[in-house]
């Protein structure tokens, strides 16, 4: 099996040591850097933007994974993909026009993911699967990290490995949001997912690599 991919939500990281979390993650077995962007009106919450997103750019080579909470993401593909965006991901309860604004985010140049969340069926995804790079499944509601992982995400991953498997869609990734931890990672990865968010799992720990590099080894 294909080794599972951990994106580490820098959310739960401490922002007053940004740089030096950056460095940590530089030096960890993630492949990818989570970056969960919050408006205050689609989510209950506000996190930060592009000057967070371009700072982090400059100090990495990780592929940066920017999941978009906010109303309207058409408005702002482009200036995500210039701050330095590799995987821009869009909700499917933001996006009116989906097939349009996934089209715009590859016209940018990055690789494009559909977000559903807890409440969302699988089955919305049937006429966008071949168009995306990425589906990712909410585990808790999105706006806050922390919560705890809702466990009907596992059944729904399942859902999501069989439709593409149905629909001939090959090198899909399936990435799990929430509450992602070391009790629920293994079955995550055997219903079919390939990328996992980890954040206060990650960053509250006492060693960020090693429970990074344990996520990949308990799930292999
Ligand atoms: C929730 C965010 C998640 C969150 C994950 O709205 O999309 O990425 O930061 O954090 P944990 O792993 O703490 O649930
Ligand atoms: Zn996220």
């Amino acid at each position: 099996m294909e080794k599972v991919i951990i994106a580490p939500s820098v959310l739960a990281c401490d922002f007053l040591k940004i740089g030096q979390e950056i460095e940590m993650l530089n030096q960890s077995a993630a492949d990818w850097i989570h970056i969960d962007v919050m408006d205050g009106v689609f989510v209950p919450n506000i996190s930060f933007g592009f000057p967070v997103l371009e700072a982090i750019k400059k100090q990495t080579t990780k592929i940066l994974d920017v999941h978009l909470m906010i109303v309207n993401p058409e408005k702002y593909i482009e200036s995500f993909a210039k701050a330095g965006a590799n995987i821009i991901s869009v909700h499917y309860e933001t996006c009116p026009h989906i097939h349009t604004t996934i089209q715009q985010i590859k016209d940018a140049g990055c690789k494009a993911g559909v977000v559903i969340n807890p409440g969302t069926p699988t089955s919305v995804l049937k006429d966008i699967i071949f168009d995306v790079d990425l589906v990712l499944i909410m585990s808790v509601n999105p706006g806050f990290g922390g919560q705890k992982f809702i466990s009907n995400a596992i059944k729904k991953t399942k859902e999501v490995s069989q439709l593409a498997q149905l629909l001939g869609k090959k090198d899909l990734k399936i990435q799990i949001d929430g509450g992602v931890t070391d009790q629920n990672a293994k079955a995550l990865v055997d219903a079919g997912a390939n990328v996992l968010v980890a954040g206060s799992y990650v960053f509250n720990s006492s060693n960020p690599i090693q429970t990074i590099q344990n996520l990949i080894d308990i799930t292999a």
